[in-house]
């Protein structure tokens, strides 16, 4: 039975074995393929289970005789739901019953057979969850952005990865610089500051496979050359000290654990007198962390953000 699992982390594949102990769910055999769109969830199921498990952008062709799609309001948001929905029901042929299909919903029955109702009460439909949006910095053409569900940001701008763009495009305005953006989502913060500043060279990472989609599809759109990198790990050995700038909006819902693998990148990548900038909404808690790795750091405000500024010595 060649089973795909959407949806689920390292955490939802154990079960309660002997004595209470937890091991690894007893159905998650050979033939069970992990599907994940961040490359932190298929190293962690790889690492913990042992399990074949793959991250890509969309849901891999099969043939599979069973899709079972772990999601609900907590996990992701609606509109992510819907499309891998909408992709399930195409690698099934458009059922979405059992015993090809079980959905493992997080959440108000309602809001499951909501979910259900939208893709079964059209399943020829095909809608696209892509979208578009403008952004610039001053003195920089409008930029039309191009994003997916489940890549940061969806549908708009976030205003501090545009607080970070415009104080990093501000002070690099005509120079020649290699830009490292970590975290890239769309390309936001990468693409704004290229578009001022003709001469960088720009690489930009992200874990999240969809990020990478955007970026990718963003730099076509606009003619830029970039690197594109998917990892969860900063940049590889050969980039080490390679760069003159390094800008990252890293996400604070893990406290600063993930802000600490983009700052031990940033030192690691920059070459000595690069620039580090890097953004939160409130510097008390990331300017410690930063301390750990830059002998000083100078705060920025920008629209009710800070930029944390930092060289490398
Ligand atoms: C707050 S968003 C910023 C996106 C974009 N730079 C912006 O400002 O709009 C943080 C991004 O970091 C990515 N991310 C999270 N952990 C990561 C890691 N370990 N390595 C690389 N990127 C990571 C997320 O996928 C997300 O795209």
């Amino acid at each position: 039975m060649k089973t795909l699992l959407v949806g689920y982390r390292a955490a939802d594949l154990f079960e309660k074995g002997r004595r209470g102990r937890e091991t690894t769910a007893s159905w998650l055999t050979p033939d069970v393929t992990c599907h994940t769109l961040d490359i932190y969830h298929r190293h962690a199921i790889e690492k913990v289970h042992h399990a074949r498990a793959i991250c890509a952008p969309h849901l891999p062709e099969g043939p599979w005789d069973v899709i079972r799609f772990k999601t609900g309001p907590k996990r992701m948001s609606g509109e992510l739901s819907l499309d891998l929905l909408q992709e399930i029901a195409q690698r099934l042929g458009g059922e979405l019953k059992p015993p090809r299909f079980e959905l493992d919903f997080e959440g108000k029955a309602r809001d499951r057979n909501d979910l259900l109702q939208k893709i079964a009460a059209d399943p020829t439909r095909v809608r696209d969850f892509s979208a578009t949006w403008p952004s610039s910095v001053p003195g920089g053409p409008v930029l039309t952005f191009t994003s997916f569900p489940g890549c940061f940001c969806h549908r708009r701008q976030d205003e501090g990865g545009l607080a970070l763009a415009e104080v990093a495009a501000r002070e690099l305005a005509g120079r020649n610089v290699r830009l490292l953006d970590m975290g890239c989502g769309c390309g936001l913060v990468g693409f704004l500051v290229r578009s001022v500043v003709p001469g960088a060279d720009l690489v930009l990472v992200d874990s999240h496979a969809r990020a990478v989609e955007a970026a990718n599809v963003n730099a076509r759109n606009f003619g830029f050359a970039a690197e594109v990198i998917l990892s969860d790990n900063g940049t590889p050995a050969r980039m080490d000290g390679t760069f003159d700038v390094f800008v990252g909006n890293p996400p604070y819902y893990s406290d600063y654990r993930i802000a600490d693998v983009f700052l031990q990148t940033a030192v690691r990548a920059l070459k000595p007198g690069g620039v580090c900038y890097t953004v939160c909404k409130n510097a008390a808690g990331l300017e410690p962390v930063q301390k750990t790795y830059f002998p000083t750091v100078e705060i920025i405000k920008r629209r009710g953000y800070a930029v944390l500024k930092s060289v490398k010595e």
